[in-house]
């Protein structure tokens, strides 16, 4: 069987405290974690990756059971942090979604980042990863990391805006 190696580039940043946290305008409103709300982040996570690069990279994220199965695993993480886990709700429904583990180091990692299509370009995915990375500093984590795959050019260029930088490239396998 043939095997594609996808490049994805890990990216981290530092948390001082200096980033503002986020405002998010009318019709838009922040929805905290809560464990009613595992099918959403699901539903929402799906929605975002089923036609992207991703679902190529992971193919659990093309499908609806498979973003199911990933956000129970994130939820049983003994890092879950529920401060960094967010959905963004609007009058017609959620339309964006990111979780945060925290990780060995200790460090926090965003997880899964995605804005539905009808919403990119607001500024909602920028509100999401900050919402995230304030939730890591007020848990008490300074540093932040990612990985994302090299060709989405909009999720790399989304995270260099917010402040992260390269800090190494990795080849995933990926069969068939
Ligand atoms: C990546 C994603 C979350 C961006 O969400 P978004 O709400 O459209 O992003 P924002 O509007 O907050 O954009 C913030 C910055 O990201 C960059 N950006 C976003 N979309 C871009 C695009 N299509 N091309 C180039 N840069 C882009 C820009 O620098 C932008 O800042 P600017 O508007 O001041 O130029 C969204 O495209 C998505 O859900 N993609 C599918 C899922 C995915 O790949 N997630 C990332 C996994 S690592």
């Amino acid at each position: 069987m043939a095997i594609t190696y996808y490049k994805r580039f890990r990216m981290e940043i530092d948390l001082d405290g200096s980033l503002p946290p986020p405002d998010l305008a009318a019709p838009f409103w922040w929805v905290a974690w809560d464990e009613s709300l595992v099918e959403h982040h699901a539903e929402v996570k799906f929605r975002c990756f089923r036609d992207e690069i991703d679902s190529h990279v992971f193919p659990c994220l093309g499908e609806r059971n498979g973003c199911q199965r990933l956000m129970r695993e994130i939820r049983r993480k003994p890092g879950f942090l529920a401060v960094s886990t967010w959905l963004i709700a609007s009058p017609d429904g959620y339309c964006g979604t990111v979780q945060g583990v925290m990780d060995r180091g200790p460090i926090g990692a965003i997880q899964n980042l995605g804005v539905v299509p009808e919403f990119r370009g607001m500024g909602l995915g920028q509100a999401l990863v900050r919402q995230a990375l304030e939730g890591f500093y007020q848990a008490g984590l300074r540093r932040a990391y990612l990985e994302v795959t090299a060709e989405n050019s909009a999720a790399v260029q989304l995270y260099r805006s917010v402040g992260f930088r390269r800090s190494k490239t990795l080849y995933k396998a990926v069969d068939g």
